[in-house]
């Protein structure tokens, strides 16, 4: 190493004023070429006719998004009547957000796909002591999976409608995630309490490309026998366009803040025998429409834990484990180290091993997404058909569970899963 006052010090200096000097050249030129080049001509044929989808081109995908470029070209955005919240109505919002990606050229690659994940949790510290430690545990397992997968991902912490609180919360950041995130095609909401439990499931896009909205629960349930829990609204995905809107729009309206929630708080009571939250509301939306254009866009997804209720599934993790470690064993490739960001790569090589364990229930894949509904980690007051201390025993085992999928990327494994605090560098060599 050069020791500062050496006589080799001033070559090194002048050299990595030489090399700055070349990389600042570099780097202008990349902005001008994507400054000067003409965004709109250049990428016309990304357009879509079909409404509600804003079509990605995967030519010449281009080197990242170019987070430094916003053209003075008038968009949604300059529209003084244009809000984020639900008194705000947004109109031909699929025409908006196509004309905001051709104005945007980086971001169209890959926009068809594009998730954006939304959670959050209340601005107050929680009640429960452990509380914000659970949450930031929590969270911390989100932002594992979507560094994982290179999905973006918003926490949010305030009421963005003073009114729409609690549960309600949520239908406010989700509309809010849509408009001020364009580039992506879908937005994923997830409560606090939920963790992704297999790390290298991917949600089947393609099985959705006909639907707007996705739900976790049991079609039979929800549309025959009209069971609100027949459904989950802990982890949904919705698609960025304008039916999206109308759809949140009529989901609001039996919210807290809306002029008719007296008006559907009694409806909700006759039809449920529950109060008015944002799962009965959603389940009604769903069950007192027929065969009509709404319920055509939701798909409710039973085949796999878009959302799983962690009773059934903590006992499970133990058999779980054991069958991917036996598969392990035996493919060396499996066990081979490689970076980070490369590891959806490795969940490829799983499949063919992977393809008698099932999904959902009664499976022995990993389960997706491990919810925590009922143990109210931040409030501490959980449902008492469970004890607080199952709870957190179960948080702990699944979060640690998760985290030892994350942590091999980093060489560790927690040995004991009821342990948060211990790891041991992982052997490769078995
Ligand atoms: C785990 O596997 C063992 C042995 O096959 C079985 O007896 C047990 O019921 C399984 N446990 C669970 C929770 O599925």
């Amino acid at each position: 190493m050069t020791q500062i006052g050496s006589p080799n010090r001033k070559p090194t200096v002048f050299l990595l004023f030489f090399a700055g000097v070349l990389i600042a050249f570099l780097c202008l030129s990349v902005i001008f070429t994507y400054s000067s080049s003409d965004p709109i001509h250049a990428h016309s044929r990304s357009r879509s006719t079909d409404t509600c989808k804003c079509a990605g081109n995967d030519e010449n995908p281009p080197p990242g998004f170019n987070l430094g470029f916003d053209p003075p070209v008038l968009t949604f955005y300059d529209d003084p009547s244009f809000g984020y919240t639900f008194d705000t109505p947004v109109k031909n919002w699929d025409k908006k957000r196509r004309q905001w990606l051709t104005l945007h050229p980086s971001f169209v690659s890959g926009s068809e796909e594009r998730i954006f994940l939304v959670t959050g949790s209340q601005s107050q510290p929680c009640r429960n002591p452990k509380g914000d430690h659970f949450l930031l545990r929590f969270y911390r397992n989100k932002v594992d999976y979507s560094r994982i997968h290179g999905y973006d991902i918003f926490y949010n912490n305030v009421l963005l409608d003073p009114k729409m609180v609690g549960c309600w919360a949520k239908l406010s950041a989700v509309r809010a995630a849509m408009l001020a995130h364009p580039e992506a095609e879908w937005i994923w909401w997830i409560d606090e309490d939920a963790a992704f439990t297999d790390m290298d499931f991917k949600v089947p896009l393609e099985r959705y490309k006909d639907r707007n909205f996705v739900v976790h629960g049991w079609p039979r349930e929800v549309y025959e026998e009209k069971n609100w829990l027949g459904l989950n609204a802990g982890s949904f995905l919705v698609r960025n366009c304008q039916w999206s809107l109308d759809f949140l729009d009529a989901w609001a309206d039996m919210g807290p803040q809306s002029k008719n929630h007296e008006k559907w708080e009694k409806i909700l009571w006759k039809t449920f025998k529950h109060g008015a939250d944002d799962q009965t509301a959603l389940a009604y939306l769903l069950v007192k429409e027929k065969e009509d254009n709404l319920r055509s866009k939701v798909h409710i997804e039973i085949e796999y834990y878009l959302e799983g209720y962690w009773v059934v599934i903590k006992d499970t993790l133990k058999n779980i484990t054991d069958k991917y470690a036996e598969i392990e064993k035996r493919e060396k490739v499996l066990r081979r180290r490689h970076a980070e960001l490369v590891s959806e790569a490795y969940a490829k090589l799983w499949e063919p091993h992977l393809k008698d364990a099932g999904y959902g229930y009664g499976s022995w894949r990993r389960p997706f997404v491990t919810h925590f509904a009922g143990c109210q980690p931040c409030s501490g007051k959980n449902n008492p058909a469970f004890s607080r201390e199952s709870c957190w025993e179960a948080m702990d085992k699944v979060l640690n569970y998760a985290d030892n999928q994350v942590l091999r990327n980093y060489g560790f494994t927690h040995p004991d899963l009821s342990n948060p605090s211990v790891v041991t560098p992982l052997s490769f060599r078995h």
